[in-house]
């Protein structure tokens, strides 16, 4: 298409897919109808004269004994008063001309596809998470007080461009001061004062697929002791989940692990008055693991356990908030429970700690794309001490 090319540059060729991706057989858009058809009428597509292949053979076997298979990505269903999706449309006219032939959802493959990553997918991810690693430490770099969030999310897009991702993998999230408590704080417009955490939760998108990283940091450099014991509190609770992601255990099974250090430590700084129940929820408001891939968020069955191939997050996260208290029903354990924790919740108001790294289960075990980002107290403190050069 000559006019298309001058607005929008070359299309690929089927010669040239095949050169660039080593996938053999490839079909342009317009031929989706020709293909289905011809297969389902047991005629010959894209076949030379004579030839025939094992998996057209066994095939055109099915099709036949009346067991022949369509997969097609439907999507969610929509309600019966909703419009018909096109996809939809079109399997109703399929099965109006090749009775017999069964249409399944192929979602549950792909996803099955896409949880366990295949060697290929485990080095793009890799890189993608070690690019998105070294755009945390240079965000670190640009973070002072006087400086503005978007400063700091300027100095991490970059590098992901620099590096050759496609974009980011999803919005970036820099919340300074009382926003970072805002979970998914967008804004990236105050400026940074001393004495303030910053939360950064952003990564990369290389290649297609996405990590997921989350460091919290002082803004002078250097944690108060307030800061410091809730910061020590997430961490804790991380390693705890870390240790048991192993092959065989479910998501479920590392969630627990932190909630029981968090809950331990939340008593202990006096922030719930009961370790028992869900108390400890005002404070740790999400789950801490997710699959990652192609979505940053990705598909996946957290029925399955853990097992090598899988890519996922461990994100524990605390954030102080005056809304958590004064979101709680008004009742009398609610008043008795805001009474105790006030004192402690006056130190600690206003601070939002989250630690998310970005692993992938191997045959060797836990592995932390993300090593290479400072993570404990001490190691962050380091990064962010000026260098000699800058204090020239
Ligand atoms: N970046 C979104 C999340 O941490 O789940
Ligand atoms: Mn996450
Ligand atoms: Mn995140």
């Amino acid at each position: 298409n000559a006019r298309r090319e001058h607005w929008n540059g070359h299309t690929l060729t089927r010669e040239e897919v095949t050169a660039q991706t080593g996938i053999e057989t490839v079909y342009m858009v317009s031929q989706f109808e020709p293909f289905i058809t011809a297969m389902f009428n047991a005629r010959n597509f894209g076949l030379r004269r004579g030839e025939t292949t094992t998996e057209w053979n066994s095939f055109q076997a099915e099709v036949k004994a009346g067991r022949g298979r369509l997969a097609l990505l439907f999507g969610p269903r929509p309600a019966p008063s909703q419009p018909l999706p096109e996809v939809y449309s079109w399997a109703n006219k399929f099965r109006e001309r090749f009775f017999g032939v069964s249409m399944i959802d192929a979602k549950p493959m792909v996803d099955d596809l896409r949880q366990v990553k295949t060697p290929y997918e485990q080095k793009v991810l890799e890189k993608s998470v070690l690019i998105s690693s070294d755009a945390h430490k240079a965000g670190m770099k640009a973070t002072a007080p006087g400086r503005f969030e978007y400063e700091v999310e300027a100095a991490i897009e970059q590098v992901y461009l620099t590096n050759g991702a496609m974009s980011w993998g999803y919005p970036s999230i820099v919340g300074s001061g009382p926003n970072s408590t805002i979970l998914h704080y967008g804004e990236s417009s105050r400026k940074m004062e001393a004495g303030d955490l910053l939360l950064v939760d952003a990564a990369a998108n290389y290649q297609g697929l996405t990590g997921d990283i989350t460091r919290t940091t002082p803004v002078s450099g250097k944690f108060s002791p307030a800061q410091k014991e809730i910061y020590e509190l997430v961490l804790a609770a991380q390693e705890a989940a870390m240790a048991v992601a192993r092959a065989g255990n479910k998501t479920a099974d590392v969630e627990k692990a932190s909630e029981e250090v968090i809950k331990a430590g939340l008593l202990k700084l006096g922030l719930i008055t009961d370790a028992k129940g869900d108390q400890f929820r005002t404070w740790y408001t999400h789950g801490i693991c997710h699959w990652i891939g192609m979505d940053v968020h990705d598909v996946g069955d957290y029925e399955k356990p853990l097992a090598s191939g899988m890519a996922f997050t461990i994100e524990p996260g605390l954030y102080l908030r005056q809304q958590a208290l004064n979101d709680l029903p008004d009742n009398p354990a609610n008043r008795e429970f805001k009474e105790k924790v006030a004192t402690a919740f006056a130190k600690y108001k206003d601070i939002g700690v989250r630690i998310e790294d970005s692993f992938l289960l191997t045959d060797a075990g836990l592995k932390r794309l993300s090593s290479t980002v400072p993570r404990t107290v001490e190691e962050v403190e380091a990064w962010l001490k000026p260098s000699p050069t800058a204090r020239r």
